[in-house]
């Protein structure tokens, strides 16, 4: 029971990056010089996801150009002679075949998107990807996620703990811990104020799911933010199966939120050789006046 497929709900509008994301897709605006889709994709692919499924809806073009050849610019590339930057653009293109795009014609929530993909992923677990949360880390979430799948055959999320008056901005747990790392969940619920919130262990846009989450799903009863929410059909499926939380190490940038983006971008380049150092520089300098 491999998992092959991933599935990345990438409908959004974007409305929080009006106007940048007027004319273009959220998920193009970059990370220092990769869009932030890249990184998602690149996640998955280097733990052994053969197919990604992109469930978009309009405006979101350029995601599919992203991740097509663009004969023009290799010509150009070619013709220049950098081969550093051919490459890079030829790697970025994954073989014909292994991205499939299906739309969500209605904004009916996360787990309205994820079921959008049930017939292409049909009957086998697969995982889900958010790839407004980036995380840096030397153990690449989802490839960690599938080790642990190899084991528990069992669903599974990736948690972290959040400051207690954030709950609101996640799906929460109930969970007891089990191993290093791993926690089995015993409830959960989407989005909870503060004071009802039954831990700060809170789920990180990376899942593991088996296929019976799509009939779940496919109840269609609305949640939180009348939204039909994964967390919810989750919380169903706990009745039938275990399910598991991972707590990933590294440091996750919530790129769906302005001032997250902006860490994000300035803690990925401050991992790149060729910019560290000026911007070190940079940030004591403006220091001093805060
Ligand atoms: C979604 C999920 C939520 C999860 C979060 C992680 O919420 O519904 O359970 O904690 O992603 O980023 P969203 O951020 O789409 O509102």
């Amino acid at each position: 029971m491999k998992i092959k497929k991933a599935v990345f709900p990438v409908a959004g509008l974007g409305t929080r990056f009006i106007p940048a994301t007027k004319a273009m897709a959220k998920e193009m605006l970059p990370v220092v010089d990769k869009p932030i889709i890249q990184y998602a994709v690149e996640e998955a692919f280097a733990a052994g996801i053969e197919q990604i499924i992109f469930v978009t809806g309009r405006g979101k073009k350029a995601l599919e150009d992203h991740f097509d050849r663009c004969f023009e610019i290799e010509l150009s590339l070619k013709n220049k002679g950098k081969q550093d930057l051919l490459k890079q653009i030829q790697e970025l293109v994954p073989k014909t075949g292994t991205i499939v795009y299906t739309r969500q014609n209605e904004p009916l929530g996360l787990g309205h998107a994820i079921w959008c993909a049930r017939d292409i992923v049909g009957d086998e677990p697969f995982a889900v990807l958010l790839a407004d949360d980036l995380i840096q880390t030397d153990k690449p979430v989802l490839a960690e996620m599938v080790k642990k799948f190899d084991r528990l055959r069992a669903s599974m999320a990736a948690v972290m703990e959040v400051e207690k008056d954030q709950t609101d901005k996640y799906g929460i747990l109930e969970a007891t811990q089990v191993e290093d790392n791993i926690f089995r969940i015993d409830d959960m619920v989407e989005k909870p104020l503060p004071e009802e919130a039954p831990s700060n262990l809170a789920i990180i846009g990376r899942y593991i799911l088996t296929p019976r989450i799509f009939e779940l799903l496919g109840k269609g009863k609305m949640g939180a933010g009348g939204e039909i929410q994964l967390t919810d059909a989750m919380k169903s499926l706990l009745k039938e199966q275990p399910i598991f939380g991972y707590k990933f190490e590294g440091k996750r940038f919530d790129c769906g939120d302005k001032v997250g983006f902006q860490m994000a971008n300035l803690a990925f380049a401050l991992e790149r050789p060729d910019m560290r150092e000026r911007l070190i520089r940079f940030v004591n300098e403006i220091q001093k006046s805060f």
